[in-house]
């Protein structure tokens, strides 16, 4: 069976008075469209088609990788007209599923429920039922409970008003019928739209089933309209994926302040994570790594029992198993520690690779280096990378140890075993084993006296 996925996203979003189309906005990093594509694209061989309007060629250009056919609805008359336009490339006998760009938590398990409902001779539909209607189209069933059509709110009768099930959007039909209740549609109702919901009537009125489900929560087809909905559905999504990892063994000391963008690609046990941390894009967390209140960590690998104290920032980075980092680090993208690493306050690293047991505890910047195994770098130390145009390596050797406030000025080395005394500012490679000194010798001037205060 064909399964085409339609997905609905020509529409302008008014109310979330925003410059960017609505299905562009973000849940968890991720644009709201993707999530759907996402969800669909667990439906084997299944050939998406995304209905685009509003922002088309921004659209089409940031999710060009997208697996899908590009449609494109010119002005927005109606949910059916939407569809209408990808019924070209809809086959007689494709089971054809119409899901919306704006609905984002839908689940895979609801859609398979939804399309294991259908079939060729039936028509399925998405129904919740809401304590709130209001808004919604409604389902009108008849004495037998088989459903007659759908109703929305601005053409229904108080009577209709009243019905507290309604109409997802969501639903499954095959083809050759859709196409022909498609051409079919009106808009003689109080929106002047081409309803892609008055196919319902039209399914009935030939005698074609029509089959509901309900999602397993009315929350997998909340849509979003405005930015309150939009941080309501992120909480939502945050709040499951919390859940799902407090099952797998982690501890989140609060899971309504915990934030995942993107997806944990390893996960070992006993992992604890304070508040406020943020997790982006694809993580690895070793065993019994525990995570400090208020960072952020993106495209990382933490090695097993890796302490990370509170706000640091780690992007693009590998650390080491038994490494301590923070509190207040910042790693930047290329920074790899290998184990038992001591990263203190106040440290930043870029582009820097750090062998074993090294220690860089206070206030210093290490970019473009490579430095060895039980390394010592004291308070305030910067490797001077940069000359306004071109960047240079530091090199620093096993066993080394940098004096306090020193400056590396790069392209340089630091030999193996080798001492600098504080203060340096080296501009030339160190040798091994030897204390290396650069700065002026320090004087006593016998016989000085202070300045006095000279009389008014
Ligand atoms: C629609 C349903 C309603 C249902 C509700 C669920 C119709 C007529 N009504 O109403 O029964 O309860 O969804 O949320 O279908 N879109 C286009 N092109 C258009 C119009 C809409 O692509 O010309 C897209 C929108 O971008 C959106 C989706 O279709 O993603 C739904 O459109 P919207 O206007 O929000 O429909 P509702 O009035 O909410
Ligand atoms: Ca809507």
């Amino acid at each position: 069976m064909q399964i085409t996925t339609i997905i609905l996203a020509a529409g302008k979003g008014t109310r979330m008075r925003s410059e960017l189309p609505k299905v562009m906005h973000k849940i968890a990093g991720k644009s709201l469209l993707e999530h759907v594509y996402q969800t669909s694209k667990q439906i084997p061989g299944n050939a998406i088609k995304v209905v685009i309007g509003h922002g088309a060629d921004f659209i089409r250009e940031k999710l060009s990788y997208l697996d899908v056919c590009w449609v494109e609805q010119l002005e927005q008359l109606g949910t059916g007209h939407a569809v209408q336009q990808a019924a070209g490339q809809i086959g007689d006998d494709d089971i054809v599923l119409v899901v919306y760009g704006d609905v984002p938590l839908l689940k895979f398990s609801t859609l398979q429920n939804l399309l294991g409902l259908s079939s060729q001779e039936s028509l399925a539909l998405l129904t919740v039922n809401l304590d709130n209607p209001t808004g919604y189209g409604r389902i009108i069933r008849d004495g037998n409970g088989r459903v007659q059509k759908i109703v929305e709110q601005k053409d229904a009768t108080p009577s209709e008003l009243a019905i507290t099930e309604v109409n997802t959007g969501i639903m499954a039909v095959n083809g050759q019928k859709l196409k022909k209740w498609l051409a079919q549609l009106g808009n003689n109702n109080a929106q002047g739209e081409y309803y892609l919901t008055d196919v319902v009537a039209m399914a009935a009125t030939d005698g074609v089933l029509v089959s509901t489900c309900q999602p397993q929560t009315g929350n997998e087809v909340l849509g979003v309209n405005n930015r309150l909905q939009l941080s309501g559905l992120e909480r939502l999504f945050q709040q499951g994926q919390a859940e799902m990892l407090m099952e797998q063994g982690v501890t989140l000391r609060d899971p309504l302040r915990f934030d995942l963008r993107g997806t944990i690609t390893q996960l070992g046990q006993d992992i604890e994570i304070d508040v406020n941390v943020i997790l982006e894009g694809e993580i690895k967390l070793g065993n019994n790594v525990s995570i400090g209140a208020n960072t952020q960590i993106k495209n990382a690998v933490i090695g097993d029992n890796v302490e990370i104290f509170a706000n640091c920032v780690i992007e693009d980075a590998v650390v080491g198993a038994n490494s301590r980092i923070g509190p207040f680090a910042r790693l930047r993208p290329g920074t790899v520690l290998a184990k038992e690493a001591h990263i203190g306050n106040f440290v930043e690293l870029k582009n820097a690779i750090v062998a074993e047991n090294s220690k860089i505890n206070h206030l210093s910047y290490i970019g473009d280096a490579n430095v060895g195994s039980h390394v010592n770098i004291g308070a305030g130390t910067i490797t001077c990378n940069y000359d306004g145009v071109n960047k240079s390596r530091t090199v620093i050797g096993d066993g080394a140890f940098i004096g306090s406030s020193s400056q590396l000025v790069a392209p340089v080395t630091v030999g193996a075993n080798a001492t600098i005394g504080a203060g340096s500012t080296i501009t030339k490679d160190c040798p091994d084993n030897q204390l290396t000194l650069a700065r002026s010798k320090q004087v006593t001037l016998s016989g000085w006296q202070r300045p006095v205060k000279k009389d008014a």
